[in-house]
């Protein structure tokens, strides 16, 4: 479904449940990985994009405490009161709104002044591994208007961070909040985490993305992540024991130091700690690539970036290695890699965009012959982030 229809189809199933046009509207992209993966809780570096697909948030106050939330697609409603905003064990999907709702008002939404009505809807396949942060930020976006609260771009994705931490269960870092907010059309967005500096870097007509979603599970709050997470930051605190400069994040840790001192981390940690440091220099080396316009040898580094998901951090999976591997035999593909969180999820292709449907036909047919099933495989167009619509 297009934005525009997944829109039509929002507003006229509110007006049918709640009786009355939504007073407000947001909107919010999911975003793809390009470059730089489990760096963002390390204060590293990530190329990302804001995609043409996300979610619709639609909302209108209640003149009292009660809050009704309806998610558009298998219509479910939450019931709850602005005093009663807790984590739910039932219909989690409602905690990435609640959350965001409560954080807003700092851990205190009963002191809003009403509740309200909402509904939302969205065109980002389900398990593709980026969607849960288009539903907070378009959630905060439409609360923000329906309140006047006025609050910058990285405050925001901040909140849905702390919704996803403490409502959704998952320790994440701030990429994909970020990457919704900060998107624009046919660029790339190249954020910084230690500062929270996010620029857009624009690409030419010559490259397209694909995203090819395995149907391997990916379920990030299973506790993979979180101790990816957690052996990151073990290794963060013994390189800040060893080193002889400050070193709060592995982004203060350089290849040669790691390579010099990684005998005095378990083997496991140390494989781990790898990943975000080559990530982390893939990234600033990417950059440089981009300016020269040198696409071959930037795709050279997603594929790198994948094998050392697949050696060192070990998030990768048969399915996502399966989709690299394939992609890597057709010449108009420039690179390929895991996109996000990894253990099932999506991956991110560079490519030639007039060969899109002849690269789409073999990987599927790849895919199918050892999987049984098809990926689901969708060019993508670097878009605009949030906004009111
Ligand atoms: C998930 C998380 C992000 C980031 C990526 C991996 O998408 O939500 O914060 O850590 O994984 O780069």
């Amino acid at each position: 479904m297009q934005n525009k229809e997944v829109y039509d189809e929002l507003v006229s199933k509110f007006e049918k449940l709640y009786g009355e046009k939504p007073q407000v509207v947001a909107y919010a992209p999911g975003r793809i990985e390009v470059l730089g993966n489990h760096t963002d809780y390390n204060e590293g570096y990530v190329f990302s994009a804001a995609i043409d697909k996300g979610t619709f948030f639609a909302v209108s106050p209640t003149a009292d405490a009660s809050c009704e939330l309806t998610a558009g697609d298998f219509m479910e409603t939450a019931r709850f009161t602005i005093d009663t905003v807790a984590p739910a064990k039932e219909m989690t999907w409602q905690n990435y709104v609640t959350g965001t709702f409560n954080w807003l008002f700092d851990g205190k939404p009963a002191e809003a002044k009403h509740g309200w009505k909402a509904m939302f809807l969205g065109n980002i396949p389900l398990g593709a591994g980026l969607s849960s942060a288009a539903l907070e930020m378009c959630t905060v976006l439409a609360l923000c208007k329906l309140y006047g609260i006025e609050k910058d771009k990285t405050t925001l994705a901040k909140i849905g961070q702390k919704a996803e931490h403490t409502f959704a269960g998952c320790p994440c870092g701030l990429l994909d909040q970020a990457s919704s907010l900060y998107g624009k059309e046919g660029a790339l967005v190249k954020s910084d985490f230690r500062y929270c500096k996010f620029e857009n870097v624009n690409l030419g007509p010559a490259v397209a993305f694909m995203m090819v979603k395995s149907n391997a599970k990916h379920a990030l709050v299973d506790g993979a992540y979180a101790s990816r997470r957690q052996a990151c930051e073990d290794a963060a605190k013994y390189f800040a024991g060893v080193l002889r400069k400050p070193v709060t994040h592995l982004r203060d840790v350089t290849m040669a130091e790691w390579v010099l001192y990684r005998g005095g981390l378990s083997e496991t940690t140390a494989k781990r700690a790898v990943h975000p440091i080559g990530e982390d220099e893939r990234v600033l080396q990417g950059a440089e690539l981009l300016e020269k316009g040198d696409l071959k040898a930037f795709g050279a580094l997603m594929y790198d970036s994948h094998e050392s998901s697949r050696n060192w951090f070990e998030n990768s999976c048969e399915e996502l290695d399966a989709i690299v591997d394939a992609a890597k035999a057709i010449p108009e593909v420039y690179g390929a890699r895991l996109s996000g969180g990894g253990f099932g999820g999506s991956c991110c292709l560079l490519v030639e965009p007039a060969a899109a449907d002849k690269i789409a036909a073999k990987i599927t047919k790849e895919y199918k012959a050892k999987f049984g099933d098809e990926p689901a495989v969708s060019l993508i167009k670097p878009s605009e982030g949030a906004h009111l619509v």
